[in-house]
This record gives C-alpha cells, sequence and structure tokens, in this order.
C-alpha cells in the first residue's frame, strides 16, 4: 500500500482518520494514549505543509442524532494541549468544505454522527472524498471495521494511503506472528473462551506456549478434571478447550487464589488448584504458577499479551497479573499487547516503557491476531491496485 510518509502532502488537503475512541469523564479525556499515538502522523502531516482535517468515531451513538456526550470536543481540546497549536472542531464539514492554510490541523465532529456512517454509504463516502486531495488511513483500532470514513472514503478519493501508525502497527503485529522468535508464548486473558476461541485456536497454531488466564483459565482448570466451585467458566466449551490442550502446550495453574465472594473486601485464600471448594471461586493464578509463568515469559523470544490473568481491579487478585506484568518487562522477548484491559494492567504496573509495542487496538488487534483480513487495509491495498 502507499505511505502517507511518500507522498507530496505541502499544501494538499489531506484527510487522516484516525482512532481518537478516548474515554471521556466530565467533559475530559481521561485517558489520551490514542491522541499521543496518533501525534506523530498528524505532526509530521502538518509539518509537510497538509490542510489537515482529521476524523474519527467516538462511542456508539445514533446515527443521526449528534448528542454532546459524544462530541469530540474535549478531544480537540486535548489535541490543541498535545500539539500546543489550535485544533478547531469543525461541525458543518459535509455541508462547507473548511477552509485551511497550509499546516492547519482542524478535526471533523463525530463521523458516527452521520447517517450511513456505518453502514459504509457510498454516497456519505463520496462526501468525505471530496473534502480531500489524500485520505491517510492512521486509525488502527478502526481498522476492522468496514465504514464509511475506514473503507468506503478510500474508494473515492483522489490517493489513499497508508499512515505512519497504522503502518508501524501492521509491522510490529507481523514481526510477532509472522516470523517470531522462538519460543513464542502468548497470554489470552478474559472472562469467556467463547470470545476469545478464535484467537486461541490461531495462537494455538502459532505459539509455543499458549498462557490463558481469567475464566478462560476456569473453563480450561474444568477440562483438566479439577472442580472449579462457583467460579466462571463454561461448560460447553470443555470439548473445545481439550482439542486446544492437544494442539499446543497450555501451562495450566497448579495453584489458584480463591474466595466465596466477588467483592474488594473478600479474603483472598491461595490454594492448590485440586483443593478448590464449591462454595470458592477462582479469581486469580497463584504464587507458585506465578513464578513458574513468569519463568516462561522472561526465556521467551516472542511475547503476545492480551488479557489479564486474574481479577486485578481488585488488588488481592492482583498479584498473579502484576508478576507476569514485571516478568514481560523484564524479558529480553519481542512483547507486544493490545486491549483495553490489557493497557489498564500495563498502566497499573507501570511497566509500558518496557513493553517493545503497545497496540491501541481492541477488537482490531484481535482480529489480526485471529487471521482476519481489516478491512480498512483491503481497501487501501484496492486503491494502490488502482493506482
Ligand atoms: C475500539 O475502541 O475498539 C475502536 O475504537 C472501535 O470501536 P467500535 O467497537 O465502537 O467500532
Amino acid at each position: 500500500v502507499q505511505k502517507m510518509t511518500d507522498l507530496p502532502l505541502e499544501g494538499q488537503r489531506v484527510l487522516i482518520r484516525e482512532d481518537l475512541n478516548v474515554p471521556i469523564k466530565h467533559g475530559r479525556v481521561s485517558s489520551d494514549a490514542r491522541l499521543r499515538a496518533a501525534l506523530p502522523t498528524i505532526q509530521a502531516a502538518a509539518q509537510a505543509g497538509a490542510k489537515v482535517m482529521l476524523m474519527s468515531h467516538l462511542g456508539r451513538p445514533t446515527e443521526g442524532e449528534p448528542a454532546d456526550e459524544f462530541s469530540l470536543a474535549p478531544v480537540a481540546e486535548r489535541l490543541t494541549e498535545l500539539l500546543g497549536h489550535p485544533v478547531a472542531l469543525i461541525k458543518d464539514y459535509l455541508d462547507t468544505a473548511p477552509t485551511l492554510a497550509n499546516g492547519d490541523v482542524v478535526l471533523l465532529e463525530n463521523v458516527r454522527f452521520n447517517i450511513g456512517e456505518k453502514k459504509d454509504d457510498e454516497q456519505l463516502s463520496k462526501q468525505y472524498a471530496a473534502l480531500c486531495d489524500v485520505f491517510v488511513m492512521d486509525a488502527f483500532g478502526t481498522a476492522h471495521r468496514a465504514q464509511a470514513s475506514t473503507h468506503g472514503v478510500a474508494r473515492f478519493a483522489p490517493q489513499a494511503c497508508a499512515g505512519p501508525l497504522l503502518a508501524q502497527e501492521l509491522e510490529a503485529l507481523k514481526k510477532a506472528l509472522a516470523t517470531p522468535a522462538r519460543p513464542m508464548t502468548a497470554i489470552v486473558g478474559g472472562s469467556k473462551v467463547s470470545t476469545k476461541l478464535d484467537v486461541l485456536t490461531a495462537l494455538s497454531d502459532k505459539c509455543d506456549q499458549l498462557i490463558v488466564g481469567g475464566g478462560i483459565a476456569n473453563t480450561f482448570i474444568a477440562a483438566a478434571g479439577y472442580n472449579v466451585g462457583k467460579s466462571l467458566y463454561e461448560a460447553d466449551l470443555i470439548g473445545q478447550a481439550k482439542a486446544l490442550m492437544d494442539k499446543v502446550a497450555i501451562p495450566l495453574p497448579t495453584d489458584v487464589v480463591v474466595a466465596t465472594e466477588f467483592s474488594e473486601s473478600a479474603d483472598a485464600i491461595v490454594k492448590p488448584v485440586d483443593q478448590v471448594a464449591d462454595d470458592e471461586m477462582i479469581l486469580d493464578i497463584g504464587p507458585e504458577t506465578a513464578n513458574h509463568l513468569a519463568s516462561l515469559l522472561k526465556n521467551a523470544g516472542t511475547i503476545l499479551w492480551n488479557g489479564p490473568v486474574g481479577v486485578f481491579e481488585i488488588d488481592q487478585f492482583g498479584k498473579g497479573t502484576e508478576v507476569l506484568s514485571l516478568a514481560i518487562a523484564d524479558s529480553n522477548a519481542f512483547s507486544i499487547a493490545g486491549g483495553g484491559d490489557t493497557l489498564a494492567a500495563i498502566d497499573k504496573y507501570a511497566i509500558a516503557d518496557r513493553v517493545s509495542y503497545i497496540s491501541t487496538g481492541g477488537g482490531a488487534f484481535l482480529e489480526y491476531v485471529e487471521g482476519k483480513q481489516l478491512p480498512a487495509v483491503a481497501a487501501l491495498e484496492a486503491a494502490a491496485q488502482r493506482g
């Protein structure tokens, strides 16, 4: 695909799709990681003398009903601070194209206010395309959505290319998955096997060890024949769990942290995995397991991480995730992490600068790992074919 950095941008109207879908609390951006990730792209375009229009979605508003709570206004404010340069929020861009000077940066209001955005409407895609000379797809986090601002617009824009962030994300994922340094260890945590079955299956073909955590691990523990008490697990997926255990090494916990209730004041008890009582639930891996898994991570060549291994939001059930986080940080492996909960754990244990690559993608990260074609990337490939 074409890359933004290969195109002359001076004086060009450049429309950049970013994923600026960030959490907002009390009218302020509460985590600006995605904005900071997009900054180098925005700065490069502005410095090259482009007339920069940024576009993004925020949340899941009802189309055709612009609501204040989904406005990108707080994002425009935060971008203004980060860039040290005013970023105006433009609302009526479908009626009147913004007039910009070279190097200006504006933000177009939430694309999901526009009717037809989510169904990749052709008319709307053409309206976006008419705003620009060059369309830059840089929103890796939304690359799994075939929508007008991520996909349709690339069909009609005079030129369509990949932005530096998208290119960097794809490169890091390729490094981890296509040519991984061995051994490759993946960690897949989270509550349900059912939502991660595709990713577990894909990784079972690629990695040397597959570490499972959270409710997912409970299903595997049950598949190995242990009582999981009243833990969250999926009885109907035990067959699938067994099939996965036949395909790849899945190191199961030998000890676990249990409690009789799921609450911040619950007492955490460490137990061997074969001694979970009927009224107990597993909420974390135990210390022996954590140390064993940490040694696997320290010796890995590649680590791919999606999902915590316990209920780390509650401190007494966070030790397992903390020990693994620190092992990832200490490992010489090429480590890549993605997903909202994983990023929250990385923040909590302050290891961000010791993970090789932190993806901005949640759903997009998983779909890539599953081996699915990302529609927004396919649209850029088609645009490159058209020339
Ligand atoms: C995300 O946060 O994963 C992306 O911004 C995509 O958002 P969506 O799931 O609402 O399409």
